[in-house]
């Protein structure tokens, strides 16, 4: 089905919160040739259509092959800001009014960016988005997964002189062959100098379901990355259901990493009751920002302004506000959905 015009000006102007955005994901092939240029680095491709056929993923592996080779290009401060700004206003466009956003420093380190030049570039940005769109942004530090864990706590104290600049920790890349308890002894320390903790239990991966459990049990999150393999277990459901804890579901990726959208997990577990939100994990990369998420998810799903309006909500339930802040942008959404017509979900 194709969403009417006026669902899609409503997606877009919905007021939102986006929970799953990796900065480096950001990166779109004409800001590549041009930090390319600054920084005097030669590239294997010279069009945007050139970089686009390279963007041939059939599973997370495959995308994160094109994925960091392509942030050579990030080097300075200025870098940094650069691509940070570039999504804030899009994102801006889109009807977020408050995004949390997951960096991956040990991908900028490992080929001997300094992590300042990382952390730096991107505060600038995050400060100017607050002065200048009224956007409200966070940073989340993620680990790979596929490095080691003394690696992840070398660079958990690198991250601490920056600590009031970072709401949480993340944990990314390669999943396979690198379960959550791996980094059982990085996120206990993490929490205990006051992070937030986040984990991505990405789509169908081998062994899925006992990672879900690890992430639950021994890791103890507030908030879960993709994650809607939990619909294989009841068990699991009902924990993430009791605990209140979001799921960032990404819909446009999951369809290049996997089959599909996993539009049946994603609104059945909404209706269950479950905080899912929809978001754009990698936009550069799938080719669709925040707005655009919730569009192809209501196309594909069939799914009204009431339900769009519920998954803005979750957004906002699911994010790491202060209760004062969360209420004060439910009321923004209660009010867009009335001055629209649309009745809230019950
Ligand atoms: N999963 C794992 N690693 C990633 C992702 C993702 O969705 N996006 C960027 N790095
Ligand atoms: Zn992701």
């Amino acid at each position: 089905m194709t969403a009417s015009e006026a669902l899609i000006s409503f997606a877009h102007g919905l007021p939102k919160a986006e929970l799953h955005l990796h900065l480096e994901g950001t990166l779109e092939p004409e800001l590549r040739f041009a930090l390319a240029a600054r920084n005097g680095i030669p590239l294997a491709q010279s069009t945007v259509e050139e970089v686009r056929a390279t963007y041939d993923f059939t599973d997370l592996t495959s995308f994160l092959a094109v994925y960091y080779p392509a942030m050579g290009v990030l080097q300075t401060a200025d870098d940094f800001h650069d691509l940070a700004w570039a999504y804030l206003r899009t994102a801006a466009s889109q009807g977020v009014v408050h995004t949390e956003m997951f960096f991956d420093p040990q991908a900028h380190t490992s080929r001997g960016v300094p992590f300042e030049n990382v952390i730096g570039g991107y505060r600038r940005a995050v400060v100017r988005a607050q002065a200048e769109l009224g956007v409200s942004a966070e940073l989340i530090l993620c680990f790979l997964r596929d490095f080691s864990a003394e690696h992840a706590m070398s660079t958990l104290m690198e991250a601490l002189p920056y600590r009031a600049w970072i709401v949480g920790v993340g944990l990314d890349s390669d999943e396979r062959d690198n379960p959550p308890s791996k980094f059982a002894a990085v996120f206990a320390r993490a929490r205990a100098e006051g992070f937030l903790l986040t984990m991505h239990c990405d789509i169908d991966q081998p062994g899925s379901i006992g990672h879900i459990r690890q992430v639950l049990t021994e890791i103890g999150v507030d908030r879960i990355d993709h994650g809607t393999n939990i619909v294989e277990d009841p068990e699991l459901v009902a924990l993430v259901t009791e605990r209140g804890l979001g799921l960032t579901c990404c819909p446009v990726s999951n369809s290049f990493v996997t089959e599909q959208m996993k539009s049946d997990e994603i609104v059945g577990l909404m209706r269950a009751g479950v905080a899912v939100t929809v978001n754009s994990d990698d936009p550069a990369y799938f080719g669709g920002y925040v707005g655009d998420n919730y569009v192809a998810l209501a196309e594909q799903a069939g799914l009204d302004e009431t339900d769009l309006v519920r998954l803005a909500l979750n957004s906002f339930a699911a994010s790491w506000l202060t209760p004062a802040r969360r209420a004060d942008y439910v009321g923004q959404v209660e009010q867009y959905a009335a001055a629209h017509g649309v009745p809230l979900p019950a």
